[in-house]
């Protein structure tokens, strides 16, 4: 691995904390251990309170706690133990709703993983039958996913790490709580390994340690992975990547990751934003709190790569290829300028108006690369806009689509999975805001009016015939505090909606 002087503990820093802490948990189906020391209880708002609990549902009542997903109640037991209820919900609700798409059951194990916080040894009983086995992948990933958190450059972490979580879920065989809860650690695998590098500082992530640290990954998840450097960028001439990339002193790297399974049924195209950190260039940000989550404006290339990590172990059924496009967006004497025309890799010119527009820039020659490629769809993924915050707020992604059915199917893949997405328009009479009297297309609008629509629209032009979707994830790319599954800082958002969107893919 690359060693910057710059970082500040550069013989021990690890750049996927959250992995080496996920891969240390066991995992079994099956009651508490000798070694458990804190055991939740499912309780619904209905039904019998379970007696194991040893506690009666007005006791529950007078503390508040009447038995609503993400309630949680804490009992300290005589032996230094506690035992935790755990809000389920509706009885029929909880079975019907986890049925659908688990996010009752991700969020309430998710309260108990938090209520829990400073327990290694876990064991989270459900008696009411849920009718289904999957309710163990839902609670897996809500326990696994609440429990991360980055403390990877504190000196003194307060976090304590999960070592094992015990699930005992009445009615379901053994063995196919075992497969679910394998898969639902696939599945969280994805977003940890995304929120992982997002939360990495820039100087500790520049383009070349991305480039590290997916090869790692593929060489232990089954994906190759092969890096583009400087000069061969400048052979391939994806002039966009190197434009942005010509105020920093870091090289570029275009990364581009393969997953082959026995007999794909289709060919998927992934690309992702990788910008390591986003000053705006000349175009330079104010001073603001917000401009300090920039180092998080690789988050879309972080989803990809937690999706390639996960589908060989979910049997993705596809065939994916990735192109992630990594840089930081600096400013120098060399910096792109306003003005300045850039040729994208398929040799459409691009008058730069803005150099905050960065990310439409390095996205264009990766669209461009996956069109070329003739894979049979391309999705890509992108902290692409403000104006994505502004129209819907923080909870939402924006996607966007040239094809109605992948549009759809992505939309489904990510709202059924508790990411939630929201489609917005391809509006064609504002393709005139990117006109340019000396190039093909202005990189930036010429108003503020439907930001996120004008940038999406900008992308399409690079994926011509191919049927495209666009993520723009600047909204749910983070969170301020923690939120049940979500914790505090980069969510991961977007890795499980791929492993999703792959699974449910056919040409
Ligand atoms: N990385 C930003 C978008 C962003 C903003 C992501 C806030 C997450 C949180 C992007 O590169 C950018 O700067 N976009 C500009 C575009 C504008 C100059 C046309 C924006 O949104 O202001
Ligand atoms: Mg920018
Ligand atoms: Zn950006």
């Amino acid at each position: 691995m690359s060693r910057n002087p710059a970082k500040l503990i550069p013989s021990s820093f690890s750049q996927l904390p959250g992995l080496e802490a996920l891969e240390a948990v066991t995992l079994k189906a099956g009651g508490k251990t000798k070694s458990t020391t804190a055991i939740g209880y499912g309780v619904t708002t209905d039904g019998a309170v379970p007696s194991a609990l040893g506690v009666k549902r007005d006791v529950l009542e007078k503390l508040h706690f009447n038995g609503e997903v993400g309630e949680t109640a804490v009992f300290p037991q005589s032996d230094g133990t506690v035992k935790i209820a755990v809000g389920l919900g509706n009885k029929d609700e909880a079975a019907d709703k986890s049925l659908r798409d688990g996010k009752s059951l991700r969020d309430a194990a998710a309260a108990f993983a938090r209520a829990a916080a400073d327990h290694e040894h876990i064991a989270f009983v459900i008696s009411e039958p849920l009718g289904q086995d999957q309710a163990a992948r839902f609670v897996t990933e809500g326990i696994l996913l609440a429990r991360y958190r980055y403390v990877e450059l504190k000196n003194e972490p307060k976090h304590t790490n999960l070592s094992s979580v015990m699930l005992d879920i009445a009615g379901a065989k053994a063995r196919h709580v075992a497969a679910e809860i394998s898969q639902g650690k696939v599945a969280a695998r994805a977003t940890i390994v995304a929120r992982d590098l997002t939360n990495t500082p820039p100087g500790h992530l520049t383009a070349s340690d991305f480039a590290d640290a997916v090869k790692m990954l593929g060489r232990k998840f089954g994906f190759d992975v092969k890096s583009f450097d400087k000069a061969a960028l400048i052979k391939m001439g994806c002039g966009g990547l190197l434009g942005v990339n010509r105020g920093s002193t870091e090289e570029p790297r275009l990364i581009k990751l393969h997953y082959r399974p026995r007999r794909p049924r289709g060919h998927l195209g992934l690309v992702g934003k990788g910008i390591t950190y986003d000053s705006g260039g000349i175009s330079l940000k104010p001073s603001d709190p917000m401009h300090l989550l920039m180092k998080m404006d690789m988050g879309g290339a972080a989803a990809v790569t937690g999706a390639f990590s996960s589908f060989a172990d979910a049997e993705v059924p596809c065939e994916v290829t990735g192109w992630l496009m990594c840089t930081d967006n600096m400013i120098s004497g060399d910096a792109y300028r306003l003005g300045d025309v850039l040729v994208a890799v398929d040799g459409t010119t691009v008058e730069i108006t803005n150099t905050d527009a960065e990310g439409r820039v390095v996205m264009m020659d990766g669209i461009a690369l996956a069109h070329e490629e003739n894979v049979d769809a391309i999705v890509d993924i992108a902290t692409l806009t403000g104006a994505s915050i502004v129209a819907l707020g923080e909870k939402y992604a924006a996607v966007f689509s040239n094809n109605e059915g992948l549009g759809q199917m992505v939309l489904d893949s990510a709202n059924g999975i508790d990411e939630p997405a929201w489609h917005l328009p391809l509006e064609d009479s504002y393709r005139k805001n990117l006109q340019s009297k000396v190039a093909d297309m202005t990189n930036a609008a010429s108003n503020r009016f439907g930001g996120a629509i004008t940038a999406a629209l900008f992308l399409e032009h690079f994926a011509q015939d191919t049927p495209w979707a666009h993520i723009d994830i600047a909204g749910p790319m983070q969170v301020d505090k923690d939120d049940l599954w979500r914790s505090g800082g980069a969510t991961g958002f977007g890795a499980r909606t791929l492993v999703q969107v792959a699974q449910n893919f056919t040409a």
